[in-house]
């Protein structure tokens, strides 16, 4: 076994020890002592240049998870358009915590080009390489120590980076918190299964497949049908958490539309899945008012009239990140930074029913 990390990551014999606690929005959460379980990954990990170098080495032997990461948006998570928008407008070191994690300071706003990197994920402070898989495993060909544990390769390696409560908040409801994947994971039908299961199939590194529509698309099966009170689009999701999960700004747009026999639009509907928060007028904070992302199997009821003239609907189901939210008054004006088209289908619209 070489000591590779040793000199690199080894912060305990440095002088630099890294601080006992860590402060994510003001709460300071004790750091489990070395004998225990290791430490799971977790925002605030500070080590800087010694950080930069050691990633430097996995990168040199881990050529295809590197080239991975390298597409990824742990890598590019301080540095991304949308956060260096959003952090010009609300600067923290809060949000430097999770999304530069490595950064010496988080007091520092410089960019920390490293993003979630291979070392904050893997790398303990007692310079141990976390990975999934049986504890007993053996390793016979690894070039350092590896500290195999089944709370890495199940939730834990995402687990704090991926719930967090909004700046300042305490308390354990749901509208406290800014992202609830973990709880929301914890009660759906995919518990058992790893975070990793679906987001690093085959263990790859990119987590592109959250942005890819035909993956969405297999993961949220839609249909829609002509009804009494408007159109009935049914959705059925296959996602290991609400979907859409994650942050804030993520919805899925459910809409359809009456359409005369030329193409014109007639009258139009949309809902907005996500979780919608309102500001309440002289209080700190955000009030959750209704969360109706798509659990398990749900129905979106869209109140379209068939009138004169109408000949067919067409519907569609789309998944949005939305760059901001205009005045959060009208979700139709939010600005999207982007939208993923899932699914699309027309319904004829008998004689009868389209002359009423
Ligand atoms: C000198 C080359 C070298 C360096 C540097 C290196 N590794 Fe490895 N690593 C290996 C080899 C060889 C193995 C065992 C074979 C394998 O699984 O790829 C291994 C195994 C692993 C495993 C376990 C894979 C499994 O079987 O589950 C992980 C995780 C890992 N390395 C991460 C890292 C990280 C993170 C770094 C940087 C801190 C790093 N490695 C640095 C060569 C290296
Ligand atoms: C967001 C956290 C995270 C980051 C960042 C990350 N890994 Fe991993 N890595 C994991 C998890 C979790 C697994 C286990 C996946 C599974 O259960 O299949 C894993 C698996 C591995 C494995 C074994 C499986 C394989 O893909 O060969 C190696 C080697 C590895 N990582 C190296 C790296 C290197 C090198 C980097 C940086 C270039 C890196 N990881 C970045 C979380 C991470
Ligand atoms: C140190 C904190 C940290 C850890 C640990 C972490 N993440 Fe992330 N993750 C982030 C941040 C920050 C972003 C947002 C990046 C950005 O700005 O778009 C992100 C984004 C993502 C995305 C969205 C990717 C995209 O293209 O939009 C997925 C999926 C994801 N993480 C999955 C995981 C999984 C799975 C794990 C565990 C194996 C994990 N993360 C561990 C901080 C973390
Ligand atoms: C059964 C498969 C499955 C499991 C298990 C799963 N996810 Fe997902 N994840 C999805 C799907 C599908 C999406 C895309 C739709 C959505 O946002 O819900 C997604 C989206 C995400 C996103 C949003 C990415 C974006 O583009 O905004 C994050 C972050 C994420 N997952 C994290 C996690 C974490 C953390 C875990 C474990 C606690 C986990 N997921 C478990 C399937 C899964
Ligand atoms: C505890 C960890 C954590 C903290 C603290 C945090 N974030 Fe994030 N952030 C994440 C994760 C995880 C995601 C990915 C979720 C997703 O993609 O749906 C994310 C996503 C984002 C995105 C979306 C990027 C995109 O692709 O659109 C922006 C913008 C963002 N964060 C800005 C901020 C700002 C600004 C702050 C400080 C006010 C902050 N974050 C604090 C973890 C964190």
């Amino acid at each position: 076994m070489r000591p590779l990390l040793c000199c690199v990551l080894l912060c305990v014999g440095c002088g630099e020890a890294p601080p006992e606690t860590v402060d994510v929005g003001g709460e300071l959460e004790p750091v489990v002592a070395a004998t225990a379980a290791p430490v799971m990954p977790r925002p605030s990990r500070g080590r800087g240049e010694q950080a930069l170098r050691a990633n430097a080495e996995c990168v040199g032997c881990h050529h295809e998870a590197a080239e991975e990461w390298a597409r990824s948006r742990h890598r590019a998570s301080s540095s991304n358009d949308a956060y260096r928008a959003a952090l010009a407008i609300e600067p923290s070191p809060f949000c430097q915590g999770c999304h530069a994690p490595e950064a010496e300071d988080p007091r520092v706003m410089e960019a920390d080009e490293l993003g979630v990197a291979c070392v904050t994920c893997h790398v303990t402070r007692d310079d141990e390489v976390l990975a999934a898989g049986p504890i007993d495993a053996l390793e016979p060909s690894a070039h350092h120590p590896i500290r195999r544990s089944r709370e890495f390769g199940h939730t834990g390696a995402c687990a704090s980076c991926h719930e967090f409560r909004f700046p300042h908040a305490s308390g354990d409801g749901d509208d406290r918190f800014m992202q609830t994947t973990l709880r929301e994971h914890a009660a759906s039908d995919a518990a058992d299964r790893s975070c990793a299961s679906c987001h690093m199939p085959t263990g790859a590194h990119d987590l592109s497949n959250v942005r890819d529509p035909a993956w969405l698309r297999r993961k949220l099966a839609a249909s829609a049908a002509l009804d009494a009170f408007g159109v009935l689009v049914t959705l059925e999701s296959r996602a290991g958490h609400a979907f859409p999960t994650g942050d804030l700004f993520r919805r899925c747009a459910v809409g359809a539309e009456l359409l005369d026999a030329r193409g014109r639009v007639l009258d139009r509907d949309v809902r907005y899945l996500a979780r919608h928060f309102e500001l309440a007028p002289g209080q700190p904070g955000r009030r959750l008012v209704a969360d109706d992302r798509v659990r398990g199997k749900s129905e979106v009821l869209l109140d379209l009239q068939p009138t004169r003239g109408a000949t067919s609907v067409r519907w569609w189901v789309s998944y949005q990140r939305v760059a901001h939210t205009g005045d959060g008054r009208e979700p139709e004006a939010a600005v999207l930074e982007s939208e993923l088209p899932l699914h699309e289908g027309t319904l004829p619209i008998a004689p009868s029913r389209g002359t009423k």
